[in-house]
Formats: structure tokens, C-alpha cells, sequence
């Protein structure tokens, strides 16, 4: 099957297939050819140019003057949930903080209980409804993490919920095991039986039906400690769940240096991040990944996204997707809103959002940027001005089609 899009105002994002992220002053560039084609064969990026176009054609897809670029990877989202919790948020316009809903029993806990009363078939429906959303945004690839089940039982219903969604819709899915996401009520006062829980049953339950590709733990204030995170870490590693954590959202909690020191493919959040953080990043492989929708949602300071790619650092984006701090998975709103709120520029929330992102998820071989060979996920834009456009006209729909595994 060989489809041929032309007409394309732009073709952006191309990169060669050795570079997996793009990082400091590299993270502002972005190759490009005007007026060009592409060719799709099999599924995959076969060639693109702007001379001698291809022929002998299946099909041929009018681009009609639009920009071709990568679609979405969102390397961190909580996608699979019960039901919605926007009765909080009227709690959070009364004052209350999200630590303080959180203490309440509100917060993680609530969407816990509710999770565990709806069945494996209904959670997976109310997820698909989301799954095509994120799709028709322009997310072709997305990262899926459990958390809200905080028992064995119900984290695995989220996690196979979470492969489903992969078996059945054209994303690109990677799972996370995410057990450690609050502390269930029966074990307030005895946390570190909890974090034994995890270690001895939750972990190698998941780990027998292959149902996780990372391990994550939010380690913060009020939440999980450096120690009960290293725990966790290390049980993970044993059954070759790489580290992806939630870290320093609410204080510096020593989560970035803890997620450095087990080789974390990611850290997330980062809103609190000084010199020491970044020193601790730029000695490692790790990808520092920022997510301004919940610094919106929360009413909360951003990450320092200008500090960190001035000091060198790669930075992905992604959505946070989830009914607490950030309930929406619009990828686009996440590029603006890193412009407008963390000083990134045009070029770098792009590859902030697609190559880097893709490193953050793993799957930078395949996907997150126009490279031959690569699976054909691509965005297919309006006819706007030019790239910058699309984060700079924030609440504008620009997507005109989404091509994903080249369909
Ligand atoms: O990434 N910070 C921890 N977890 C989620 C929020 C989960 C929730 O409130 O339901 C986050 O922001
Ligand atoms: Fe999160």
C-alpha cells in the first residue's frame, strides 16, 4: 500500500534516525522543507522530498497547503479512570489546596473507591471514550499509568484496561505500574506495610502477566519518602520495570536525585527544580518532563523549563491527563501553555512534545519524528501562517487529519 501526501505548505520536524532527544540551544531547531510530499508504504514513512515526486500510487492524500509534522507522544498520562471529580474542584475555588483535599480522603482515594466499583468492562469503556479524544487531538502514542486501584486486584484491572486500548485503537501504548500513588486509608498509620504490600505482591503480580512496561512512585511531600521510593524502585528493576516517577511537585522531595539514581527513563512534574536538580539530570540519561496542564488546573508555580534547556537539558512535555490535576489530554494546549507560561519557544515546544517525548515513553526508535522508516504517525494541520502558529492561536481546533500507522 503506497500513499502519497501532497500539497504540504511544510513538512517539519524531519530528523535523522540517529538522534533519540534533543537537547538545550538543539531543542530550538527544527529541519524542515517547504512545498514537499510524502510517501507512505506499509504503514511506515517511506521517503519525502519536494522533487521528483513518487508514482505508481494506492492513494494520494491532499495535504490542501496544511503543515505536515509528527503526531503527539504523551508520555504521562493517567488516562484509565472512573467517572470525574469536578465536584473538588468547587473545594479548591473555597480555598482548599490539593494537599488538603487529599488529606480529607478526597483526591487519589476517591477516584480509588470509585474505580473499584466499576467493573473491568465499564472502566475500559468510559477510557476508550478518552483514548479517542487524545486521537482526534493529534496523540498518536501515549503512556498509560495505574494508580488509582491501590490494591492488587484493581491495579491490574487498570492495567489491562490500559493493553486493551493498545490491542484495540491505533495508539502506540506503554503502561505503567503505579501502586504507589497514594496510601490507601486502612493503611494510614502503617505506611511502610503498604510499601511492603507493594514490593511483595503487587509488583510481582503485574510482573507475571507482563503488564507493565515502567514502575512509578510520587515521591513528595505528604506522599511517598526517598527511602519507601528506593524500595520500590529496586523490587521494580528486579522484573525490569524501568523507573518513570512523579517528583518534586510539591516540594523539593529529593525525587528527582532518587529517579536519577536508578536510571529513570523520565522524572515528572519538576515544578520545584533548582541548581542541585539540574545537576543531577545533566550527569544522566534521564528525561525531564514538565506538565503545565496541572500547573493550570492546580493553580500552582510552572517548572523552570528556560533553566533547564539553558543549562543543556533536554525537555519533554506531556498532558498529565487525569481527574485531579489536569483533566484534559489536548497536546496542543500543552505546547501553548508551554510558551505562554514557561518562556518555551515554538521550536522547542514541538520537539519538546514529539521527539523528547517519545525518549520519555521509549519509543523514540519508531516514533516522534518524520524519519524513513519510522511508523507513520503524522498530524496534517489547517492552512495556518506557520508552525509557531499552532501554539500562539491557543483555543483554535488547527488539526485537519490524524494518520496513524499511515491510515
Ligand atoms: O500527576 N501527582 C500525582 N498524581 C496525579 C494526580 C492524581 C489525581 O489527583 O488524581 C498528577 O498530578
Ligand atoms: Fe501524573
Amino acid at each position: 500500500m503506497r500513499k502519497l501526501i501532497t500539497n504540504i505548505a511544510s513538512l517539519v520536524g524531519i530528523l535523522d534516525s540517529s538522534v533519540k532527544i534533543l537537547a538545550g540551544a538543539n531543542m530550538n531547531i527544527l529541519a524542515s522543507i517547504e512545498n514537499a510530499w510524502l510517501l507512505i508504504e506499509d504503514g511506515k514513512i517511506a521517503d519525502f522530498g519536494k522533487e521528483n515526486i513518487p508514482e505508481s500510487l494506492d492513494e494520494i492524500i491532499d495535504a490542501e497547503e496544511g503543515i505536515l509534522m509528527p503526531a503527539f507522544c504523551d508520555s504521562h498520562t493517567h488516562l484509565v479512570y472512573a467517572g470525574s471529580r469536578e465536584k473538588e474542584y468547587e473545594d479548591k475555588i473555597k480555598g482548599l489546596s490539593y494537599e488538603e483535599i487529599a488529606k480529607r480522603g478526597g483526591g487519589i482515594l476517591n477516584s480509588a473507591e470509585l474505580l473499584h466499583r466499576t467493573s473491568e468492562k465499564e472502566l475500559f469503556n468510559q477510557s476508550l471514550v478518552r483514548a479517542h479524544e487524545i486521537m482526534e487531538f493529534g496523540t498518536g502514542a501515549v503512556e498509560i499509568k495505574s494508580g488509582y486501584g491501590l490494591s492488587t486486584i484493581d491495579e491490574m484491572k487498570m492495567l489491562r484496561v490500559a493493553r486493551r486500548i493498545g490491542e484495540e485503537t491505533d495508539l502506540t501504548v506503554k503502561t505503567t505500574f503505579l501502586g504507589a500513588h497514594a496510601f490507601p486509608e486502612a493503611y494510614r498509620l502503617k505506611r511502610d506495610e503498604y510499601v511492603d504490600l507493594i514490593i511483595n505482591e503487587m509488583i510481582p503480580a503485574v510482573a507475571s502477566e507482563k503488564l507493565a512496561d515502567y514502575i512509578d512512585v510520587f515521591c513528595d511531600r505528604g506522599f511517598f519518602s526517598v527511602e519507601q521510593t528506593s524500595r520500590i524502585l529496586e523490587a521494580g528493576l528486579k522484573y525490569n520495570m524501568l523507573p518513570k516517577i512523579h517528583a518534586n511537585e510539591l516540594d523539593y522531595s529529593g525525587g528527582i536525585q532518587v529517579g536519577v539514581k536508578y536510571g529513570a527513563r523520565s522524572v515528572d512534574h519538576l515544578e520545584f527544580t533548582g541548581d542541585e536538580e539540574i545537576k543531577a539530570l545533566q550527569r544522566s540519561q534521564t528525561m525531564p518532563t514538565l506538565l503545565p496542564g496541572a500547573s493550570l488546573f492546580l493553580g500552582m508555580t510552572y517548572a523552570p523549563a528556560r533553566k533547564m534547556i539553558d543549562a543543556g537539558l533536554p525537555v519533554a512535555l506531556a498532558s498529565d491527563y487525569n481527574p485531579g490535576s489536569s483533566p484534559s489530554g489536548n497536546m496542543k494546549l500543552v505546547m501553548s501553555l508551554a510558551m505562554m507560561q514557561m518562556r518555551m519557544m515554538p521550536a522547542e515546544v514541538l520537539n519538546a512534545t514529539t521527539i523528547n517525548s517519545a525518549y520519555a515513553m521509549g519509543v523514540e526508535n519508531s516514533l516522534g519524528s518524520v524519519t524513513r522508516g519510522k511508523t507513520a504517525n503524522l498530524i496534517i494541520t489547517k492552512k495556518i501562517p506557520g508552525i509557531g502558529y499552532l501554539p500562539y492561536a491557543y483555543g483554535s481546533d488547527l488539526i485537519s487529519k490524524v494518520i496513524l500507522n499511515g491510515k
